[in-house]
């Protein structure tokens, strides 16, 4: 079979919701196990019970990504009751610094406050950095190679207004995916990014939702329609299987065409 992933231990952060959560289907639907990971525990409890029903083992973790001693002991876990990870998809993000807890500022850089844009930084940087190399040295004490597989977005290399923390923190989760591409190479590890366009998740909905907004976005696209979380899942694991295997330090650029760099 393409494009499989028979018996490989995947650890997925930003399991959820959204992207994260489609590719822990997806990545079970090919074989993987799951170490589903997230800030909140409910909706991935879930997820990996789904996944249990399919013959897959799948464990779920809480974890605070911005928070090392956390995502320390999320690695451990996975390493000590699934054996190994092969696999990272480092989908755990925010658009703004209290995404997720009914309000949120969109800024400009000369109105943001510092807290708010070291909040943004520090989940989003910060905490895609820590779960990176927890994993990679995991990776590294086991030898047998791995794939890292980073959701950036095109906002790593296109600016908006109001979007200044969001885009500088995923322009520093592309250089840190190239670095990691280096310095990781010599052990058979990948490194690799994955820019999605507008993609149907709970993190668009303010766009999606309302018009006139969804449809100007829209024309935007030139192939006119918002990516679902399957298009980034996809993506993901092209580079997680064995036919990605000599990819490393690339982005990859599901989105309809919005960004054609
Ligand atoms: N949806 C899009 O259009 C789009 C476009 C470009 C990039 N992305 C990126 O894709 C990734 C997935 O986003 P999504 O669209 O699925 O959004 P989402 O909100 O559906 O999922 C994000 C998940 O990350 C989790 N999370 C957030 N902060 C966390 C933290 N500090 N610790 C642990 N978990 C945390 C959330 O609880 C949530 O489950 C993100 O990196 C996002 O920046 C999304």
């Amino acid at each position: 079979m393409a494009l499989e992933l028979t018996g490989k231990v995947a650890l997925i952060t930003g399991a959820a919701s959204g992207i994260g959560r489609e590719t822990a289907r997806l990545f079970a639907r090919q074989g993987a196990h799951i170490v589903a990971a997230d800030r909140n525990l409910a909706p991935t409890e879930e997820i990996a019970a789904e996944i249990r029903k399919t013959g897959r083992n799948a464990l779920a973790l809480q974890v605070e990504i911005s928070d090392e001693a956390q995502v320390q002991a999320m690695v451990e876990r996975a390493v000590r009751e699934m054996g190994g990870i092969d696999i990272l998809v480092a989908a755990a993000a925010v658009p703004f610094a209290n995404y997720g807890e009914g309000k949120g500022n969109r800024w400009l850089l000369v109105e943001q406050p510092l807290e708010d844009w070291r909040r943004v930084m520090t989940i989003n940087l910060d905490g895609t950095f820590l779960t990176d190399r927890h994993v990679a040295r995991a990776m590294i004490d086991a030898d047998k190679g791995g794939r890292i597989i980073n959701i950036a977005s095109g906002a790593a290399i296109v600016a908006s207004v109001r979007g200044g923390a969001y885009s500088v923190s995923k322009a520093g989760v592309w250089m840190l995916t190239k670095t990691l591409a280096l310095e990781l190479a010599r052990y058979n590890i990948t490194a690799n990014a994955i820019a999605p366009g507008f993609i149907e998740t709970p993190m668009t909905e303010h766009i999606r939702g309302h018009e006139p907004t969804a449809t100007a976005v829209l024309n935007t696209i030139p192939m006119r329609r918002f990516g679902k979380p399957y298009d980034i899942a996809a993506t993901a694991l092209f580079l997680a299987s064995e036919e990605g295997a000599y990819y490393t330090g690339q982005l990859m650029h599901p989105n309809g065409g919005v960004l054609i760099p």
